[in-house]
């Protein structure tokens, strides 16, 4: 392996298709204003309730959130596009950010809220929330629908970045302009400007996550696309060796002992380097948790850390506690060894 090049970030893509149809639809939607804009920060806001619990992350959790799993059903709602780019506060594109998207389905229900497995109330078809790992033009793109409304809030989505070699996710909300109405026509009564996440934004900030919606040509069922940049207030960290880092990866389910299922973690690795892996952060705390692993299958899982003794495929096992969601595996260069991860 050559140990200057950056290491491969693996993300399953169940549905390719989605893909090739997306590079199609978004064609020509591509907004002016990303210049003027780039420069003001994305405000940071709350989380709030409804990022999926840890062992909630569904198993489908691509960037098309209008369909969920095989199902060729799609979800209630206006079809939107949302598109952007990660960029860092002198507008440069963060390529390997991890970016995250989740909203209230047609009818304002959450499909993760719980901690208890899918929401019943939502609807079905909608996935509710999804990820996309940019590349190295910065450039994320998803397929939903418009957000639906609920009591407090007007119209928004929710977004998480994660840049590489960080352990925190930062949280943005993006509205719209756009009167809300409740199914009965009535004016709901919480709109852009006594929101209380939007209202509390200055003037550039409001412009920074408010979207800009155009009809998408070419359709005869009111898809909308919209652009917005993420711009970070922080640097990224490239996983590139020889210095040190971080990459998202996935882990595949296996047998643990005695019936239990462990998250396999396959990863890239170098002589001397020490590998730690931190679980996908969950309500409770935004920082990514330092999970400790095993070497082997069915081991003991019994250390936060490990020096690679040579270079190749390393197989690294952690038990259910960050299920399904991804993981962040972060290295240090040799010599740098020592520490609590
Ligand atoms: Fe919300």
């Amino acid at each position: 392996m050559n140990p200057h090049k950056p290491l491969p970030v693996y993300i399953p893509i169940n549905r390719r298709r989605f893909f090739s149809s997306m590079a199609a639809a978004s064609a020509g939607f591509t907004l002016p204003g990303f210049l003027a804009e780039a420069l003001t920060q994305s405000p940071i806001v709350t989380q709030g309730p409804y990022y999926p619990l840890a062992d909630d992350i569904p198993l489908d959790k691509d960037n098309d959130l209008v369909q969920l799993g095989d199902s060729l059903t799609a979800a209630t709602g206006v079809v939107t596009y949302v598109s952007g780019r990660v960029l860092d506060a002198s507008g440069n594109p963060v390529k390997n950010a991890l970016v995250e998207c989740w909203h209230a389905d047609h009818e304002g229900d959450y499909a993760y809220s719980t901690g208890t497995g899918r929401n019943p109330a939502c609807d079905p078809n909608f996935a509710g929330f999804g990820q996309f790992i940019t590349g190295s033009s910065g450039a994320f793109r998803f397929r939903t629908i418009k957000a639906g409304l609920y009591n407090g809030r007007t119209r928004h989505f929710h977004w998480g970045v994660t840049l590489p070699g960080r352990t925190t996710r930062s949280c943005t909300q993006t509205a719209w302009n756009e009167t809300a109405y409740a199914n009965d026509g009535t004016t709901w009564a919480t709109q852009n400007s006594n929101d209380s996440v939007f209202a509390a934004l200055s003037a550039a900030q409001k412009a920074a996550v408010f979207l800009n919606f155009a009809a998408v040509d070419g359709t005869t069922t009111g898809e909308v696309a919209a652009n917005w940049d993420f711009v970070s207030g922080f640097t990224p960290v490239e996983p590139t060796y020889p210095a040190p880092g971080g990459f998202v990866v996935t882990g595949e389910a296996v047998a643990g002992p005695d019936g239990t299922v462990r998250f396999k973690l396959v990863i890239p690795a170098y002589a001397n380097y020490c590998y730690e892996i931190y679980g996908n952060p969950t309500l409770a705390d935004l920082e990514w948790q330092a999970l400790p692993f095993s070497l082997t299958q069915t081991g003991s899982i019994d250390r936060n850390k490990f020096v690679a003794t040579q270079e190749g495929s390393l197989s690294l096992y952690v038990d259910a506690a960050a299920s399904k969601g991804f993981y962040k595996v972060s290295f240090r260069v040799p010599g740098e060894n020592i520490g609590t991860p």
